[in-house]
């Protein structure tokens, strides 16, 4: 058992704690944002997140995770400070790290005996040296720590899954007892430990991003060149990804990635690459594939629809990926927002985040349910894979619709199923099964 003291009650140091603390540690976690901790003290949780509330509810009341705005409380017995701060998005690309200097400062102000702090939050390669840096300076007086760096490989909706079941557990720090005291406590993981320098760990998590990033680009790339050719992109993945050497993960095509991760991780390595005087020329077109994949859809639109302005556009989905109630970067606000600007009337449904699409996107109407959506509406976008939309009841959309139209930015419908219905359908490189039989004259009214 050890005690832990996590900082930021985000998506990263709420789980982690949580979890931490399930595998019967004693966790601390703390949150400047008061109202977050009040919160948390009633059991209220800041995220949706499958599985979390209960794990939470748990320990809480076996007495393992509390909740403090108190950096002295937090540090008081603990043997490690995991560092699991918002790292934004700042001016050109770059990680804005405020938050992880607050952290490190008042971890050396209020520090009082010697201690392992981790850094989860992702941030730029050297950071791990910078917050050893800063805790040095800020320190009244000097007391032993080490910093080491353990990326999270956590996916938002099944963060709690992925926490106790990982790949690897990766740690960087050049101070050797250290890393193996941080992965003796994630041995009960069962997971391979790799251990490494600072900087190289801070880097094998950008490089792993850029990678599941690329390779959505990649496969989105395929998708555009099958609608070109009349190929199904979706038996093309599937039958790449039989080679063992390309696997099948992360090779679904549709409206690119979003997410408070992939955008701002290419873009910031990308940038942390071009300040460094290299050229990245591959993730600058993984991002620039990224955003044609969202005009696409409006070109599908426009296609089908011609003009778009009053017309009644419904998105199907509005979170960043099915799961969660997460909407940062999310491909169908994107959309939402291009076809605002071509004056369409957008509506949206989601089953869990439209409050907070509610508080930061007004123009969308937001609609009951995928029924009420398609109430009316000139056109239906699948744009977030929820499991409630795949098996909707298309004989009663249809028949709600004005026109039977239906863009699929998830590939979740079998385009030849959709035609015989009577829909005009357009899914994402289905150029034998979709593009095609659309585009060769049919009426889709
Ligand atoms: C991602 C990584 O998968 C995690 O390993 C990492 O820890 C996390 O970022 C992070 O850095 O914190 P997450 O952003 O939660 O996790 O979600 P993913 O499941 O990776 O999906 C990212 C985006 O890619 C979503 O918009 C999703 O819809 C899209 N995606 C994913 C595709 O378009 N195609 C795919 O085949 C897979």
């Amino acid at each position: 058992m050890s005690n832990i003291c996590v900082i930021g009650v985000g998506y990263v140091g709420l789980v982690t704690g949580t979890c931490f603390a399930d595998l019967g540690n004693h966790v601390i976690a703390l949150d400047i944002v008061e109202k977050r901790v009040e919160n948390l003290k009633k059991g209220i949780l800041p995220i949706y997140e499958p599985g979390l509330k209960e794990v939470v509810e748990r320990n809480v009341r076996a007495e393992r995770l509390r909740f403090t705005t108190s950096y002295q409380e937090a540090l008081k017995d603990a043997d490690f400070a995991f560092i699991c701060v918002g790292t934004p998005e700042g001016v050109d690309g770059e990680a804005d790290l405020q938050y992880v200097r607050m952290a490190a400062e008042s971890i050396a102000e209020n520090m009082d005996h010697p201690l392992v702090v981790i850094n989860k939050s992702t941030v730029p390669v050297g950071t791990g040296d910078w917050v050893a840096g800063i805790i040095h300076e800020k320190q009244p007086k000097p007391i032993p720590f080490a910093v080491v760096s353990c990326p999270e490989f956590l996916r938002e909706g099944s963060a709690v899954r992925d926490f106790f079941s990982p790949d690897r557990t990766v740690l960087g720090s050049t101070d050797k007892e250290a890393a193996n005291k941080v992965a003796q406590l994630h041995l009960p993981l069962r997971a391979p430990i790799m251990i490494t320098d600072l900087r190289t760990a801070e880097m094998i998590k950008y490089a792993s991003n850029a990678f599941l990033a690329t390779r959505i680009s990649f496969i989105n790339e395929i998708a555009n060149i099958c609608e070109a050719l009349g190929a199904d992109v979706k038996e093309v993945a599937q039958g790449m990804g039989y080679d063992k050497r390309i696997g099948h993960h992360f090779l679904e095509s549709g409206v690119g990635y979003g997410g408070s991760c992939f955008p701002k991780d290419v873009k910031a390595l990308s940038y942390m690459a071009q300040i460094h005087g290299t050229e990245p020329q591959l993730l600058q077109s993984v991002m620039e594939i990224n955003m044609t994949q969202r005009r696409q859809i409006v070109l599908k639109l426009q296609d089908i629809l011609g003009d778009l302005k009053d017309k009644a556009i419904g998105l199907v989905g509005l979170a960043f990926k099915e799961n969660t109630d997460d909407i940062r970067e999310s491909p169908s606000l994107d959309i939402a927002r291009m076809l605002h600007e071509l004056g369409a009337a957008v509506r949206g449904y989601d089953p869990v985040a439209m409050e907070n699409v509610q508080r930061t996107v007004p123009f969308i109407n937001l609609a009951e349910d995928a029924y009420e959506l398609a109430s009316g509406s000139d056109a239906l976008v699948i744009a977030t894979p929820w499991n409630e939309f795949k098996s909707l009841d298309f004989e009663r959309i249809k028949s709600l619709m004005k026109q039977p139209v239906i863009v699929d930015g998830r590939n979740l419908y079998d385009p030849l199923r959709m035609k015989a219905m009577g829909f005009t359908y357009r899914g994402v490189g289905r150029g034998y099964n979709g593009a095609m039989i659309s585009s060769s004259g049919e009426s889709h009214t």
